[in-house]
Formats: C-alpha cells, sequence, structure tokens
C-alpha cells in the first residue's frame, strides 16, 4: 500500500487502524478499543489496557533474543568517553534503580523530575520512572534555577534525580547548585534526590537528603514492572507557552507506546536492530521520543550523544559517529546542519569517513530553510526529509513516510499529514481554506494515539491554549497552508513562541523577566532572523522617567537577569533602549511590525498604528545592535 492507501484505510476506520497499531506492544490486558470518547473534547486512547511501558522499551527484547544487542551507544566528544549498554545490561540497571526508588517510598503516580545532562543514565531514570509507573517530567539542563523551581512547583515531584554537572565547550555546568537555588525557591519540596557524581564535578550531597546515585542503587532489589492503566501518565514535559508559565504537556501510557512504535518503520525505515541516532536532547521531545522510547520499543540501538555539531572537536563529528556506530538514520534540527556547512561549506570532512550505511536524514524542530536541505542532500547523497512537529503531539502531524512511500519531496515542505491527523487550514472565523490560502494550521479532533489528552493540573488551560479558538479542532500554534498536491506547508507561529537553534522559547516569558528590573517601565522581546540559529530574540527596553543609569548598564543588566532567571538556552544577547514602543490605537505593541524592520524586510503600515514616526525609531535603534539591515 502506497501513502493514499494507508491514509484513506486510517480515515475510513481510525479504530481499527490504531487497533491494529496496537498488536505491536505487548500487553498484560489488552485494549478493548482503542478510543475512549467518553469525556470528549478530552479524548483517550486503550484507557481499558494494561501495560508497561518499560517491558516494552527492555525487557521483551531481552525475552526475544535482544540481550546482547546494544541499546545504547553512549559517544561523548565532549569528555572523550564512550560505552555500549546493552538490552540485558539495562534491564538490569533500570530495574536496580527502579527497586532503588521503590524501597524510597516513589510508587505509582508519584513524579519525578529528571535533571540530567546527555548520559545513557539520564535514559535509565526514566525507563525506572516508567517501570514502576511513576510519572517523569525532564527539565532541559540549560535552563535556570528559575525554571526549575517553577517545574518543581507546578507538579510535586516526590523525588529529583539529577547529574552533578553538564558540560558545555569551555565550560563545566553545575548542576548541583543550580538544583539547590530551585529547591530552595520552591514551595514544594522532594523529599530526596538521587545525584549522579560525574568525575568532572562531584557534587557536595546534603545529608538526609541527597543520595550518591552508585550507593543507593547498591543492593537493590530490583523491581519488576507495574502493570498501569492506559491512560496511565507516562511523562510530563514542560513547554513554553505565551507566559512565564510553561505548559506541562502530558503524555498517556498506551497511545504513546503504540504511536511511537508505529513511527519507526512507516516514517523513519528502520528495522529492529538497527542503529537510530536522534541528535537532540533528552530535555526536548525529540529526545523523549526519538532518543529514549521509540527507537527501544521497536528494539532498534539508539545514540546517546554528548557534543555538539561543531567543535567537539570539529565539524566532522556527525560523520565520525554515523561511521563509527553504522547509523542508519539520523534525525536533527537544521540549525545543526547550518552550523556544519558554515564551518564546512565545501563538506570536505564527510569525506574522510564512510556514510554508506546512512540511508536518511530527517530534521525537524524549526522551519528546514532551502539552503540547507540542498546542501545536505548533495552532500550526503541520501534523503532529507523535513518533518513538522510539537511537543503537544510527541511525533510527526506531517511527515514523508519512508516506510510505506518515498513521496516526491517540495523543498519548503514537511510533506503530508500524517495518520491520524486530519490537518486543515482555517480562517480567523474557523471555515476551512482552499488548497493555496494561508490561514491558522488546526488538526480536526480527535488527535490520535500518544498526543496530549490535557495538560497536567491546568484542563481549563488545555482548553483556552488549544481547543476553544476552532470547535472541534486542535489549534497547534503554527500558520500555514496547504497546496493542491496536498503538501503542506509552516510559514510562522501565531503566538509568542520562538525558535531558537530547534529550542522552543516563549518571548513572554522573557519580557515578564525584563518587565521585573527595575528600571524597565515597559519592554517587548521579538524573533529576528538569524542565519545560524533561525532565529534569536532581540529585546526592547523603555526605561523609568528619571533613570540616571546608563542604557548600556541596563541593556547588560537586562542580558544576565534573562540568563540567570531562564537559562543560557534563551540566547538573550540583544537588546536596545528606546523612547517608546510601536503600538495599536488600542495598545497592543507591533512585535510582528518590528520583526519586519529588524530583518530588512517591506512591511505595510499598519492602520492601527498610533504614531507611524516610531517606526523610523526602531529602525535605527536596531541598527546599533547589526539589525535592520
Ligand atoms: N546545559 C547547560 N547549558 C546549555 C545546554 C545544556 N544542556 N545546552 C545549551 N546550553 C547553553 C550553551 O552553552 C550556550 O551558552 P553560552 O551563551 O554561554 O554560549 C547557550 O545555552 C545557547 O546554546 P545553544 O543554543 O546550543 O547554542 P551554541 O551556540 O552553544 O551552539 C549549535 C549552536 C547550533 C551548535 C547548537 O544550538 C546545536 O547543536 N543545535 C542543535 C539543536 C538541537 O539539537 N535542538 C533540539 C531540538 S530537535
Ligand atoms: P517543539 O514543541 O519544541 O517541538 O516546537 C514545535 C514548533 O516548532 C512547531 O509548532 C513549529 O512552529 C516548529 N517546527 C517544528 N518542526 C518544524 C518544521 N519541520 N518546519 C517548520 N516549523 C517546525
Amino acid at each position: 500500500m502506497g501513502y493514499r492507501e494507508v491514509y484513506d484505510a486510517w480515515k475510513a476506520d481510525p479504530e481499527a487502524f490504531w487497533m491494529d497499531a496496537a498488536k505491536a506492544i505487548d500487553w498484560i490486558e489488552p485494549p478493548s478499543k482503542a478510543l475512549n470518547a467518553d469525556k470528549a473534547p478530552f479524548y483517550e486512547w486503550f484507557t481499558d489496557a494494561k501495560v508497561n511501558a518499560c517491558w516494552n522499551a527492555v525487557d521483551r527484547h531481552v525475552e526475544g533474543g535482544r540481550g546482547e544487542q546494544a541499546a545504547i551507544i553512549y559517544d561523548s566528544p565532549i569528555t572523550g568517553k564512550k560505552r555500549t549498554i546493552t538490552y540485558a545490561e539495562l534491564q538490569n540497571r533500570v530495574a536496580a534503580l527502579a527497586g532503588a526508588l521503590a524501597a524510597r517510598g516513589v510508587t505509582k503516580g508519584d513524579r519525578i523530575i529528571i535533571y540530567m545532562p546527555m548520559v545513557p543514565e539520564a535514559l535509565e531514570a526514566m525507563l525506572a520512572c516508567a517501570r514502576i509507573g511513576a510519572i517523569h517530567s525532564v527539565v532541559f539542563g540549560g535552563f535556570a534555577a528559575n525554571e526549575l523551581a517553577v517545574r518543581i512547583d507546578d507538579c510535586a515531584p516526590k523525588c529529583i534525580i539529577a547529574g552533578s554537572c553538564g558540560i558545555e565547550p569551555g565550560r563545566v555546568v553545575k548542576y548541583k547548585p543550580l538544583l539547590d537555588g530551585a529547591i530552595n525557591m520552591a514551595s514544594s519540596k522532594p523529599e530526596f534526590c538521587v545525584i549522579l557524581q560525574r568525575e568532572e564535578e562531584r557534587a557536595d550531597l546534603i545529608e538526609g537528603r541527597d543520595f550518591d546515585w552508585a550507593d543507593f542503587v547498591d543492593g537493590a532489589t530490583p523491581a519488576d514492572p507495574v502493570p498501569v492503566e492506559g491512560n496511565h501518565p507516562a511523562y510530563i514535559l514542560y513547554t513554553s507557552g505565551t507566559t512565564g508559565q510553561p505548559k506541562g504537556v502530558v503524555r498517556h501510557t498506551a497511545g504513546h507506546l503504540v504511536a511511537l512504535h508505529w513511527t519507526m518503520k512507516n516514517i523513519y525505515n528502520v528495522d529492529p536492530g538497527e542503529v537510530f541516532w536522534a541528535a537532540s536532547d533528552v530535555g526536548w521531545v525529540v529526545g523523549h521520543s526519538y532518543i529514549c522510547y521509540a527507537p527501544l520499543i521497536a528494539g532498534n540501538t539508539t545514540v546517546v550523544f554528548e557534543g555538539k555539531p561543531v567543535g567537539t572537536p570539529d565539524a566532522g563529528t556527525f560523520w565520525r559517529v554515523i561511521q563509527e556506530h553504522d547509523v542508519k538514520v539520523l534525525f536533527t534540527a537544521p540549525t545543526a546542519f547550518r552550523a556544519i556547512k558554515r564551518e564546512d561549506p565545501g563538506g570536505a570532512l564527510i569525506r574522510d569517513y564512510d556514510l554508506s550505511g546512512l540511508r536518511a536524514l530527517f530534521l525537524a524542530g524549526e522551519r528546514a530553510d532551502p539552503d540547507t536541505i540542498e546542501w545536505a542532500e548533495d552532500k550526503l547523497r541520501v534523503p532529507v526529509i523535513d518533518h513538522w512537529w510539537q511537543t503537544e503531539t510527541g511525533y510527526a502531524i506531517a511527515s514523508n513516510p519512508m516506510g510505506i512511500e518515498h513521496l516526491p519531496v517540495k523543498i519548503g515542505s514537511p510533506s503530508m499529514a500524517m495518520p491520524g491527523y486530519d490537518v486543515q487550514i482555517l480562517s480567523d472565523e474557523g471555515n476551512p481554506l482552499s488548497a493555496g490560502e494561508l490561514g491558522a494550521i488546526a488538526v480536526k479532533l480527535p488527535l490520535p494515539p500518544g498526543t496530549l489528552p490535557t495538560l497536567w493540573n491546568a484542563e481549563e488551560r488545555y482548553l483556552k491554549s488549544y481547543l476553544n479558538t476552532f470547535p472541534g479542532y486542535y489549534e497547534t500554534g503554527d500558520a500555514g497552508m496547504i497546496d493542491e498536491d496536498g503538501y503542506l506547508y509552516i510559514m510562522a507561529r501565531t503566538d509568542d513562541v520562538i525558535n531558537v537553534a530547534g529550542h522552543r522559547l516563549s518571548t513572554g516569558a522573557m519580557e515578564e523577566v525584563l518587565a521585573a528590573h527595575p528600571d524597565v517601565a515597559e519592554c517587548a522581546v521579538i524573533g529576528a532572523t538569524d542565519t545560524l540559529k533561525g532565529q534569536l530574540p532581540v529585546g526592547f527596553l523603555c526605561t523609568n522617567a528619571g533613570t540616571e543609569k546608563p542604557s548600556e548598564q541596563i541593556v547588560r543588566e537586562c542580558v544576565s537577569l534573562v540568563r540567570e532567571k531562564i537559562g543560557p538556552v534563551a540566547a538573550f544577547k540583544h537588546a536596545v533602549v528606546v523612547d517608546r514602543l510601536p503600538k495599536t490605537r488600542s495598545g497592543k505593541i507591533l512585535r510582528g511590525t518590528m520583526v519586519k524592520i529588524a530583518d530588512n524586510q517591506d512591511y505595510k503600515m499598519p492602520a492601527t498604528i498610533d504614531d507611524p514616526a516610531i517606526l523610523d525609531e526602531i529602525k535605527v535603534a536596531l541598527k546599533t545592535i547589526g539589525y535592520a539591515g
């Protein structure tokens, strides 16, 4: 069957389609049906099943004869370390950690925050939670203590599992002071912490609260997988919304297992036993789905890469990893390829390695620009597949399904909607638009298995953020169009979310931080185009009347404040002091026009602008920091 037949078969009978996909999962009690619409628009999948995610990702492969196969290859050019963990070893390590957690009282439904660098223990911690039905919430290492504190307060973890440090080029990021700071700030306190002591930085432990991972698991009684209901939350993953309060995306267990397994063959076209590498971070959804769960559920070998595409040690690192570990499919963000292309435009380093095993490159996380796609195609000589998805969905909404059919590529489009997703372009009033017309991208409800059923402790916010604007649809927050052949084009976000080096960030959250600076009366943050990172945040600051501090000092303090409150990952380095912000007569800041000015693009004078002269002032200010042409 080709793509069209598979898509139509799903559309004709979604229930049968997903029940069939569910056969690939080991159930303790199989589901009697796929969709549960009892609480619509809060849909669930496989509610009445009993299952364990860790069993499906680990134990069943050991039983099935893959015990000696590598489950995880750890390759860390930044520390010079490499390690392979077989499925049998992974089973023992995860069962021991799960047993130790259970012995300290962690039970099904308890939350555990995981704050770890890219080491195999991060995956082991996730799987140990899944083994005993604890709900993990992984927090990206590049976030500051304050962001960690917000997440602690939102999900009230019983335990936090952390690394002693992460390693960035040129510096060791000590996690423990960030963790201690976050716990001090948060009103909810974890009962205990488990700290993986890395040799690059050993952390001081707090007696009675903190345990050294090695001692913690020593002698632990291994835990068996605990059966959980199909709708039991497997994890919460916080993602940026329009405000400083991140959204806790919930992932139910059964749908996530079924859907992720389905994607490994049908989208990525990898078979059990093959090596799959997602060069991302466990702190992001790509890391959850395609470094940890999906490759392991499907019996692949996953690569945990601790390094950067360039500088660790050079722009040939990716090619070395592909050759050395026989990677069949690579998945990363376009920004990684832009970084490589900038360092090695002719691809000279590629020729030093044998990449004949590589079958495809998948890109996601941000818009894949045609230059980058064409460069990658030309240099790697494999299909380069742009695919579009979100933290909320957990896997691709639109892709080129390589295991079903390699659709003709249209550069600039992540191809077509995947089975499960009825994607439509809607007008502001919610009416479906015709081919080629630009509008809001929405997905007809119900969303497929594995997508978010709600937000953690925030049902109202779930409805408001995603379902209320277009009744009967999920609002993706992206705008774009579908062409006459059914190819989707993602053009822009419709909200305050920006994408910096494939990292999703909220300009609203940055504005909240800037507004708290004592000399700032009013502010705005926009995402300006950046040739490497896709977008970079730029801040505009209006200072309080009578402020005597020099503007440069205020800018410096604001840059530090965002780094301290949100984290280095925000990459907030550019801001200017301006007298006033351009607004509509009703007081709305004209951020879209400011983006166009920063990018030196033509713009239409907004009809409702309060005072057009302000736009010239903005342009002059932007020029002082290297924007606006
Ligand atoms: N822990 C602590 N700090 C971190 C971090 C982590 N896990 N990840 C990033 N940071 C810091 C970086 O050190 C940097 O700090 P600096 O301002 O002191 O230099 C800052 O956050 C910004 O990091 P990053 O966006 O990674 O930029 P970079 O300039 O270090 O590297 C690229 C640029 C393009 C090489 C890098 O962004 C990259 O590899 N991107 C791939 C994107 C990706 O995998 N996205 C995941 C979604 S699929
Ligand atoms: P995240 O939740 O971090 O995965 O970010 C999701 C957002 O990233 C989407 O809503 C899009 O705005 C953007 N995005 C992800 N993949 C693509 C893609 N292939 N093309 C364009 N934008 C993308």
